[in-house]
């Protein structure tokens, strides 16, 4: 700059170093609860109506949104980007490892949209509607309720190997499940309670299989020669078991209690308590049902924040499996 130390040059110089540095920080607009109040008043309820409709023929799908949710947050952030379909310029991650004959629920994501579209059309995000149906899916089936942040806007884009490579698997060890929710900027006590989630929901055989013919010492015999019933040695992959043995459809710690007794279904359930770091979370959360709650709703939150897209970024879709 060509200028010398006199004081209007130093307030100029001041300013453009000031302006240089709002405009080098990211853009960072905040998610808000009351987000859709002046433009779609109605969303919220609208998006409610849909999902107790929904887990009212199925008590299922309560476990499945919430699962669905998950799976959309830990890819590319909190952004739909699972709702998308396959196209024949981009593999999303509709069938990546852990999605693929697995996640449910899209459907019912698409009528919430289709509803919320006849009301206030290119307002509210697929992403939003996920994470709205997540809490009012939780409080369905008498699980907790929380003040959902909204905000968020459409990916773009998809990606299968994103997918493949953020989604826990019911393999993985303790160490895994912490660093991949580490990465997302979770601790392994969110890890823990949000997968407390598995207090309702089903596996199918093949992701438990493994568990339950191998006679380790962290199952109980019992339960395991149980879940072998309805879980053949070499087929059946398909076939069901609930998560939580005792109350599978309602919301409560009994998964926790489960684990104590080492009747957790999957590997992944098991690994939180088999003598490792997180023993004592689980033991919290199986003797406070009212703290198990509280932490989950504050974790759900948490994981709604994971790298939303905002202001600008992305875009509204009309239908939630395909771009506009
Ligand atoms: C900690 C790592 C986790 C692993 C390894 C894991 C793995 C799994 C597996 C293998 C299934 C059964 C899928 C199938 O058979 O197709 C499942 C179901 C489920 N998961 Fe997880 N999960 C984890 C954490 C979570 C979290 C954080 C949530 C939610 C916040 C969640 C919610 C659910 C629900 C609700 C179901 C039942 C879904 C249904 O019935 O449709 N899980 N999980
Ligand atoms: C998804 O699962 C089906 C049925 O098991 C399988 O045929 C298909 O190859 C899988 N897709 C991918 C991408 O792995
Ligand atoms: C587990 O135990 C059962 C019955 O006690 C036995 O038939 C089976 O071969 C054992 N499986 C393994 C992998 O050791």
């Amino acid at each position: 700059m060509a200028c010398h130390l006199s004081s209007t040059c130093l307030v100029f110089s001041i300013l453009l170093l000031l302006l240089l540095s709002f405009s080098s920080l990211p853009c960072q607009a905040q998610l808000s609860s009351n987000f859709y109040d002046d433009t779609c008043p109605n969303a919220l309820s609208t998006i409610r109506s849909a999902i107790r409709k929904a887990v009212s023929r199925e008590r299922r799908m309560a476990a499945s949104l919430i699962r669905l949710h998950f799976h959309d947050c830990f890819v590319q952030g909190c952004d739909g980007s699972i709702l998308l379909d396959d196209t024949p310029s981009m593999t999303g991650e509709k069938f990546a490892r852990n999605n693929n004959q697995s996640v449910r629920g899209f459907q019912v994501i698409d009528d919430a949209k289709a509803q919320v579209e006849s009301i206030c059309p290119g307002i509210v995000s697929c992403a939003d509607i996920v994470a709205v149906a997540a809490r009012d899916a939780s409080v369905a089936v008498g699980g907790p309720s929380w003040r959902v942040k909204l905000g968020r806007r459409d990916s773009t884009s998809a990606s299968r190997s994103l997918a493949n490579a953020n989604l826990p698997s019911f393999t993985d060890s303790l160490e895994s499940l912490i660093s991949l929710f580490d990465r997302k900027g979770l601790s392994a006590r969110d890890m823990v309670v949000l997968s407390g989630s598995h207090t309702i929901g089903q596996a199918r055989c093949l992701t438990f299989r493994g568990r339950i013919y191998n006679n380790a010492s962290d199952i109980d015999a019992g339960f395991a020669s149980t879940r072998r019933r309805k879980c053949p040695a070499n087929n059946g992959d398909g076939n069901l078991a609930p998560l939580d043995l005792v109350t599978p459809n309602s919301f409560d710690n009994n998964y926790f209690k489960n684990l104590i007794q080492k009747k957790g279904l999957l590997q992944s359930d098991q690994v939180l308590f088999r003598g490792g770091s997180t023993d004592r979370i689980v033991n919290d959360y199986s003797r406070s049902s009212s703290v198990f709650s509280s932490d989950f709703a504050s974790a759900m939150v948490k994981m709604g924040d994971i790298d939303p897209l905002t202001g600008s970024q992305g875009e509204i879709r009309r239908l939630c499996n395909v771009l506009r």
